[in-house]
């Protein structure tokens, strides 16, 4: 069995029954018929497209992709004036980032629909993405950090947003400009609390805490009697630097730090840890005005773990350990190696025993290492080849991904036996049940994603799309459902049942309410404004026209700012705006919100612009022209909508002086 299925995992071979029907029902199961809604939102994190896409689960219908750590000229994101700000960082503006992991709000450890936050693991940032716009409301950097690979992890009320490092680095704080053979004795990793203000959510580096070079991996927090600890995977506790395949897969083990939280936050607020010199960009979107700010902070506190020994310690983990998951009793605790050939799970009763036992095995860099055995609940034998992620039911089953194998395995938390196993196509990374991470999971669907999609689609040139796979883990066997092709390269994922957000969504921003400074509330309010080298546009759009849709006087050179503000009060109705030449994006503005386009006049001429979206049956009308005269000129500064032609100038055909 174990090794056929690894040639399906190295080779891509067609298993048996590949593609074949997977019953008569599954069809049933998945068609959502038109006009009705799915039953669950699934958010899925983009890997290198540097955004998130929503699908409707079970239909797998693509709902929407939401721009968050890379530029989307779809929707001007990074390109308006209002949102450029959203992506600047202590490296100044970054377009671009790989979006690994996400993690919805909870609210005493259950799915709350408020927010969903979102990692960018190349220059460590944390998204915090609202659940009523489905935009990015907010995007964190995380100083002493070199990608922000383990993050983000929730507690079980968002206190916190938990991040670790991947790569492991001289702190901002310290000379950088080392050998890198001086490794183990310059090289840090941080772990860092980031705080969710409970009603706005708005994000903050708490303190960090400084750990051995490790590289950390994946966490997960406790819940339940595991309240107030997280547990987190590490690998290369070789502490290599080089060649890591080979030189931080040596040792047997490595490492579950487990951190009791509560201790260390006590700590920070009790005044301990140290304030360190750090730059790093906290940038927020407002509702209200439209726009985004950008601020640099300057520090932060550092709790060096080896003068507060207990807050964390060691769990040793067969092998290169990956994911780190807790079930939803929070008893739990499932390990899953990358090369290990078993799944641990440890017990969180018997890791506090241990260590209220002082049963350790030793020190790691001045860390106490629990002895295996005394924090093991049990093994799960024989599982497959590769574990990687292990999410849960409802009803005391764990699912767990097998990329070598190519399968995701059923078993039980108490017992550790295996129930079922299912060949996925081929090799899963991530997996997402609905609620599957939180005290409540929802139980019924299962996606696992696939990083190798071979022949399950049309050939598409020598890239092809990643591959969601739905299943049904309704009964007691698995039953794939259906296969479809996911946006970027998928990583973690999450699910929520669509009651507890859909009437919340927000369907228009009110005109009233927009408090941004270019604002034009009515058509009236129109204007061109020049103040030196620079033109401020304040127009307006509706269906189908802008107001002005005529402009002169703008000389070559010119640093123009159209303020457009869509005046439209209904659902569903953007209106798009774009000039002819433009080194830009278009805009694509919602329903009472304003959005600014920046233009350096080009050589004299005429540009038009136009609505890029689809508004109305007069939509390919709704457009304009801008005149660009020379650097000497002396036209003046004109705007109208809708004024009859001057009769000498239409007759002459000249160009005004
Ligand atoms: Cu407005 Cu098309």
């Amino acid at each position: 069995m174990l090794s056929s299925a690894l040639l399906i995992g190295a080779s891509g071979c067609k298993p048996k029954n590949a593609g074949d029907a997977t019953g008569s029902d599954a069809a049933a199961k998945v068609y959502v018929p038109p006009g009705k809604y799915d039953e669950f939102y699934n958010f899925v994190s983009g890997g290198f497209s540097g955004q998130v896409s929503v699908y409707g689960v079970p239909s797998g219908r693509l709902l929407r992709v939401i721009p968050v750590f890379s530029v989307d000229p779809e929707k001007g994101w990074g390109y308006s004036e209002e949102t450029k700000p959203m992506l600047n960082t202590s490296h100044g503006s970054v377009p671009w980032d790989d979006q690994h992991h996400l993690a919805l709000s909870q609210t005493d450890g259950v799915i709350d629909g408020r927010w969903i936050f979102a990692n960018a693991n190349n220059t460590p940032r944390v998204a915090r993405i609202d659940l009523t716009t489905f935009r990015t409301a907010e995007i964190l950097e995380i100083p002493n950090t070199a990608g922000n690979h383990s993050s983000p992890f929730i507690t079980e009320n968002s206190e916190y947003v938990i991040t670790g490092t991947r790569f492991s680095v001289p702190m901002d704080y310290e000379p950088g400009d080392v050998p890198i053979e001086s490794y183990k004795k310059n090289f840090k990793g941080t772990i860092s609390f980031v705080s969710v203000a409970p009603e706005s959510g708005e994000m903050n580096v708490a303190f960090q805490l400084l750990l051995p070079g490790m590289n950390f991996d994946l966490s997960h927090t406790g819940k339940g009697p595991s309240s107030g600890w997280f547990f987190f995977s590490c690998y290369n506790s070789e502490l290599a630097h080089t060649l890591l395949e080979v030189n931080a897969s040596k040792r047997d083990k490595d490492y579950i730090l487990a951190v009791n939280w509560k201790k260390a936050e006590e700590y920070f607020k009790a005044g301990k840890g140290t304030k360190r010199p750090a730059k790093y960009a906290h940038n927020i979107y407002s509702d209200e005005t439209h726009t985004a700010t950008s601020t640099m902070n300057n520090e932060v506190t550092v709790l060096d773990v080896k003068d507060f020994p207990d807050i964390v310690y060691m769990i040793p983990c067969p092998k290169s350990p990956h994911g780190c998951d807790v079930d939803p009793t929070g008893e739990y605790i499932v390990g899953s190696g990358k090369l290990a050939a078993l799944i641990p799970v440890f017990s969180f009763s018997k890791i506090q025993k241990a260590i209220a036992d002082k049963t350790f095995d030793g020190d790691y860099e001045g860390i106490p290492v629990i002895k295996y055995e005394a924090a093991l609940h049990g093994e799960v034998a024989k599982p497959g080849l590769g574990p990687l992620h292990t999410e849960f039911d409802d009803k005391g089953n764990a699912y767990t991904t097998f990329f070598i194998s190519s399968e995701v395995v059923k078993w039980n938390v108490k017992n550790l036996n295996i129930i079922d196993r299912i060949p996925t196509y081929y090799s899963p990374g991530h997996l997402s049940i609905p609620g599957g991470d939180t005290k409540k999971p929802y139980g019924k669907y299962l996606i696992a994603y696939n990083k190798i999609t071979k022949d399950r689609y049309l050939p598409t040139g020598p890239e092809l799309s990643q591959s969601a796979q739905l299943i049904d883990i309704s009964g007691e066997k698995m039953k794939l459902l259906a296969d479809y092709p996911s946006i970027g390269e998928p990583h973690y994922a999450q699910s929520l049942p669509a009651e507890l957000i859909k009437d919340k969504s927000v369907k228009i921003f009110k005109l009233d309410e927009n408090k941004h400074p270019y604002v034009t509330k009515g058509e009236k309010e129109s204007k061109v404004v020049r103040e030196g080298n620079k033109v401020h546009v304040y127009a307006t759009m509706i269906r189908s026209h802008f107001n002005p849709d005529n402009i002169e006087g703008i000389k070559e050179g010119d640093e123009v700012y159209f303020h457009v503000t869509n005046l439209e009060q209904d659902w569903d109705v953007p209106h798009g705006f774009a000039i002819k030449g433009a080194i830009n994006a278009e805009l694509l503005v919602m329903p009472g919100e304003t959005s600014t386009f920046k233009w350096i006049a080009p050589k004299p001429g005429i540009y038009p612009f136009y609505c890029t979206d689809f508004c109305s049956a007069l939509h390919q009308e709704m457009s304009g022209y801008i005149r660009v005269s020379a650097k000497g000129s002396n036209v003046p500064i004109a705007f109208s909508l809708g004024k009859n032609s001057d009769p000498e100038a239409a007759a002459e055909g000249t160009p005004t002086p």
